[in-house]
């Protein structure tokens, strides 16, 4: 567990050992690939978010409970699946189910925990609001990764083409999370409208510093392959800056858009892209979407649970995994 989260730790177990309850499976191969992931560990940061934001109203685990969990079992779905689209054979430190059982058990995989998590949401029948919010986002994280498919080796991107995958790939899950956390407390719109915007804000810098990781991270401390993005031709933020702003934009341009790189090749774009500070520029955006989300805490109660939303912006900037 992270650090910054002991003082929520007895209810992130809760939700850990919640979790675990709902991936068992009576099929012994269903059961071994949908905990598979979950064992691997994981930051758990959705989950947290929804305990954290629960602080701000009425708390009870009892309440954020089924939420967390359904949380965290539709971003493993995501994950199943974007390690077949993205042929990622790391995830977590350990083999990706795709690596392990092939892309027709990962479909399935993330099929069930995705339907797992609607089980949970069940549990909220007298909150509408959650399985809107939920399935609305789903849809949104679907439209994000079709997009980065469809855009793929395309060197002739925007800053907004970027922005759209990121915020329906990452933000509004994020987003969800903190919000959904106070609606299920009983929270006033107020409240929980400022925590959405701080997770949307939060959760745009965390894919950023993602994408920049991608370039920059030690492969065992990220427990994910490196360079990943580049070799599967997407293209993101330190990647468009070059694009524009490199004095070998040529070289680069032919690098991006050429598939099936060498390690040479990727390597050579990663030194192009830094070069001309595509990284340094990422990390001015980060900053920036950092401290809006701060901002939005201001005018919330002075609760622990505040501090600790502010120590989780400042974990995702200089965060190393
Ligand atoms: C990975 O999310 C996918 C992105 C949205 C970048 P996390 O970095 O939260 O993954 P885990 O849950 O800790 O493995
Ligand atoms: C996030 O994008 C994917 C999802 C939210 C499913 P990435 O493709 O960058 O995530 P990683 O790097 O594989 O974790
Ligand atoms: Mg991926
Ligand atoms: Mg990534």
């Amino acid at each position: 567990m992270l650090d910054i989260f002991n003082e929520i730790r007895d209810d992130l177990q809760a939700v850990e050992d919640e979790l675990a309850k709902v991936v068992r499976h009576e099929n012994p191969l269903l059961n071994e690939t949908s905990s598979h992931l979950l064992n691997a560990g994981g930051k758990r940061l959705r989950p947290a978010f929804a305990l954290l934001s629960g602080k701000f109203y009425n708390y009870q685990l009892k309440s954020v409970l089924p939420l967390a969990v359904a949380l965290e079992l539709i971003h493993m779905a995501t994950l199943v699946h974007d390690d077949v689209v993205d042929s990622a054979l790391t995830r977590r430190g350990k083999p990706t189910v795709k690596a392990k059982w092939g892309n027709r058990i990962s479909m399935h995989t993330g099929d069930l925990l995705f339907a797992k998590s609607l089980l949970m949401i069940s549990k909220y029948e007298d909150k509408p609001l959650v399985s809107k919010v939920l399935s609305k986002t789903s849809v949104k994280m679907c439209e994000g990764e079709i997009q980065q498919i469809s855009s793929a080796y395309k060197s002739d991107q925007s800053i907004k083409d970027y922005l759209y995958r990121v915020q329906r790939k990452t933000a509004l899950l994020i987003a969800a999370s903190c919000q959904l956390g106070a609606v299920v407390c009983g929270a006033p719109r107020e409240i929980y409208m400022r925590l959405r915007r701080y997770g949307y804000q939060i959760g745009i810098a965390f894919q950023v510093i993602d994408d920049i990781l991608d370039m920059t991270a030690d492969q065992v401390k990220l427990g994910k392959p490196i360079g990943g993005d580049l070799r599967q031709g997407i293209i993101t933020l330190p990647v468009i800056f070059a694009l524009k702003n490199s004095s070998n934009r040529e070289l680069l341009v032919k690098l991006v858009e050429k598939r099936d790189k060498t390690e040479e090749e990727v390597r050579k774009a990663i030194e192009l892209i830094r070069d001309c500070g595509g990284i340094k520029y990422s990390n001015n955006v980060v900053d920036r979407y950092i401290n809006k989300a701060k901002k939005e805490l201001e005018n919330l109660p002075d609760i622990p649970a505040k501090r600790i939303l502010v120590k989780i912006a400042d974990f995702v900037k200089y965060r190393s995994f």
